[in-house]
């Protein structure tokens, strides 16, 4: 067991109250001991949730890393600020940990991968579905080579209703660079490409819509309670993407993302195909499929996978706490995060352009 890390909070909005707090209440490798939000209030109370006391609360980050003796830090910011938070924060020496999408952009998940590089620090993006029973059970089943060459994927995170903080920075593309295909996609994606063996994308198309910005019809679901909506804010993100990336080893995925769409309701879904087997989850539905044959006949298999324990953000930070000390090997390299924002981007570039994008 290595020694108890200093982390400081960076964002204590929705996903920090909600997931990475639970990571830190009664972690004895871990003391979180700065807190920091523009809205101070929200740093206080946070704080006071883990008894530290409000002399540790900062609505200015850079006082933070500049005032705390901190291991590492954990961002939990509106996307935009990803990559400026972070780069900071290593260039001070700090190992980061940060939420989802990795960056807005390319150029800025490159520019954190070099920083985490020169600085020889850890750096880490979220990828909690990784971390769900039958995510972990697939990675093992395919390690075993029970479902052969994984040559298709396709995955979706589909919303009837679901839009979160309608007007604010979610909805905001100079903010969160992006709708439901930065939001939503970078989990599916991800999640499909590291089961299939983490091969490198080439090539990329995709259509995106904005037909919900000014459609409040029908009750939002419980998603909508992310970020903070506002009646007078902007909607220049897309609502609904769909998608194609082609990878170097021949494999392909087909990919779909919606924070609205008139379907018949949610669906959270990847589908894999093995030359030995194939495999589907809906975790709407509580839903995990494997396909496979047995004794010359086709038969499908119904894993019971162990209830409860901590939830994959909780498990993901955990993994970044032992990889810090030593005792685990990364499962996360930051060029899959480099890898991931470029398929992000040139689905973007192809809706604008109507042309495949090679990366
Ligand atoms: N992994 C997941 O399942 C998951 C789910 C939801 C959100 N997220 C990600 O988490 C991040 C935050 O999303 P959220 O839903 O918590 O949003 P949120 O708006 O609820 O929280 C963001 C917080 O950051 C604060 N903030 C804004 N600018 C800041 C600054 N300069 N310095 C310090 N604090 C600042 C805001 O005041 C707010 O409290 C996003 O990147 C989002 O994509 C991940």
């Amino acid at each position: 067991m290595g020694k108890k890390l200093k982390f400081g909070i960076v964002g204590c909005g929705g996903i920090y109250t909600w997931a990475h707090y639970y990571a830190y209440e009664n972690n004895e490798n871990v003391e979180v001991v700065a807190f920091c939000d523009i809205k101070i209030e929200k740093a206080y109370a946070s704080a006071e949730k883990l008894g530290v006391d409000k002399s540790h609360c900062y609505a200015d980050y850079k006082e933070m890393l500049e005032k705390e003796e901190l291991d590492a830090i954990d961002i939990c910011t509106p996307n935009y600020l990803h990559s400026i938070v972070a780069v900071d924060a290593l260039n001070k020496g700090i190992h980061v940990f940060c939420e989802k999408p990795d960056a807005v952009s390319t150029e800025e998940a490159k520019k954190m991968q070099d920083a985490a590089e020169k600085n020889g620090k850890v750096l880490m993006v979220m990828r909690n579905n990784r971390y769900n029973n039958y995510s972990k059970f697939l990675k093992k089943y395919i390690a075993d080579g029970k479902m052969g060459e994984i040559y298709t994927a396709r995955c979706g995170w589909r919303r009837r209703r679901g839009i979160p903080g309608k007007g604010g920075w979610f909805t905001t593309k100079a903010q969160s660079g992006g709708g439901p295909l930065i939001d939503l996609g970078v989990h599916m994606i991800d999640l499909c490409i590291w089961l299939m063996g983490n091969p490198t994308p080439v090539a990329v198309t995709g259509c995106t819509y904005c037909k919900f910005a000014d459609n409040d019809a029908g009750a939002d679901s419980e998603h909508s309670k992310f970020g903070e909506a506002s009646a007078e804010g902007t909607f220049d993100v897309e609502d609904l993407a769909m998608g194609f990336i082609k990878f170097d080893n021949g494999a392909c995925m087909q990919v779909e993302f919606s924070w609205a769409s008139n379907i018949e309701r949610e669906k959270n879904f990847i589908e894999l195909r093995g030359t030995r087997a194939g495999a589907s989850t809906d975790t709407t539905d509580d839903v995990f499929k494997i396909f496979t044959e047995e004794n010359g006949t086709i038969v499908d298999i119904i894993p019971k996978l162990p209830e409860g324990g901590p939830g994959g953000h909780a498990q993901n930070i955990f993994h970044f706490v032992d990889v810090v000390n030593g005792d685990a090997k990364p499962d996360f390299e930051p060029i899959q995060g480099v890898n991931m924002v470029k398929i992000l981007e040139a689905m973007y570039k192809s809706a604008e352009t109507g042309k495949e994008v090679e990366l």
